[in-house]
């Protein structure tokens, strides 16, 4: 293997550039030729690559965002737009690509490894920490604390005007975000996909805080949650019993911002050293991950489907520690 590729793709995550960097240099390091592709599958569909080498990712390890830039490109969900993928790669030399990304990207990965017998290997890059075959995903940690400096914040308040906050967190069908960042917060609830709490189930547990003596209330909400996000379940309530004094924070994309933590540094080091490596090795059609702090490599088909961590225990934790 002579000359590669890599791409950031989906909703950027902090610690991709450290990804980057990490497949960059190891390619380097190995005598391998490595290129850049902006723009995700989009940008490999109109031939936006760039050579790189070990000084092009210098200075990146602590931002946030991706310097090769992202998209969500609905042209490569059809088989013409890759199609015309595959035909840059071929026209350019590449001879296998490494996509660092979320589930859409492993979608599109997947498809074109099998339509064109083509060596792929997927890096873990989202917030939502929705992937099978790993047990963290490169910028959730980041974004989990994120939303706890967020929360505390918004406690103050809470606190010295004794009223119930609603926060809604992402993390699209997965309550990952939600629930440990309800734990790390003392959220009196955490309305995501696995409690499935109604808005009646939440007015008895406040009530329950209220005759606890609780001064004031946070409940996080996560974006997936299926009785609706934060403005949807604060209007339930208050219909239901207007004597709350209510207020919401959607947190939106700051939770996809700002500089990696330590954890995502670290985990983006060893996945994007382990995709080059596994290259080498003969492995592709796979996203390489940490289970236990060992390498595991995982089909992309399993890596995209429901990750097998229900969140029991966190449902449990929570609730618990909410009394
Ligand atoms: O997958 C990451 C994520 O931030 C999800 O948590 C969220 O649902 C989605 O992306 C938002 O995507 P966009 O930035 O395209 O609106």
């Amino acid at each position: 293997m002579n000359k590669i590729a890599v791409l950031t793709s989906g909703g950027d995550s902090p610690g991709m550039n450290a990804a980057i960097r990490a497949v960059v240099r190891t390619a380097v390091y190995n005598d391998i030729d490595v290129h850049g592709i902006y723009r995700g599958y989009q940008g490999l569909i109109e031939g936006d690559i760039k050579k790189l080498d070990e000084r092009s990712v210098a200075k990146i390890l602590g931002r946030g965002g991706t310097i090769l830039k992202s998209a969500r490109c609905d042209e490569f969900r059809s088989k013409e737009g890759r199609d015309k993928a595959h035909a840059v790669l071929e026209e350019n030399g590449i001879e296998a690509l490494v996509v660092i990304g979320g589930n859409g990207t492993f979608a599109g990965a997947m498809k074109l490894g099998e339509e064109f017998n083509y060596p792929v290997i997927g890096v873990p890059g989202t917030i939502d920490n929705d992937l099978a075959g790993t047990d963290y995903t490169i910028g959730y940690d980041t974004a989990l604390n994120t939303v706890v400096e967020a929360v505390d914040k918004i406690r103050d308040t809470a606190d010295s005007h004794n009223r119930l906050f609603f926060v809604e967190v992402m993390g699209r069908d997965s309550g990952f975000i939600a629930l440990n960042t309800g734990i790390a917060t003392g959220a009196v609830a955490v309305m995501s996909p696995e409690t499935k709490l109604s808005a009646e189930d939440l007015i008895s547990v406040l009530e329950t805080g209220h005759q606890r003596k609780k001064s004031s209330s946070i409940v996080i909400v996560a974006e997936g949650n299926e009785n609706g996000g934060a403005y949807e379940i604060a209007s339930r309530v208050k219909e239901i019993n207007d004597k709350y004094d209510i207020r919401i924070t959607v947190l939106g994309h700051i939770q996809r911002g700002g500089s990696p933590s330590c954890m995502d540094r670290v985990l983006a080091a060893k996945l994007g050293v382990a995709a080059i490596e596994s290259l080498q090795s003969g492995e592709r059609g796979c996203m390489v991950g940490l289970i236990n702090d060992k390498l595991v490599h995982t089909p992309f088909e399993k890596a995209v489907s429901n990750k097998t961590n229900s969140l029991k225990d966190e449902v449990k934790i929570a609730r618990i520690l909410s009394i």
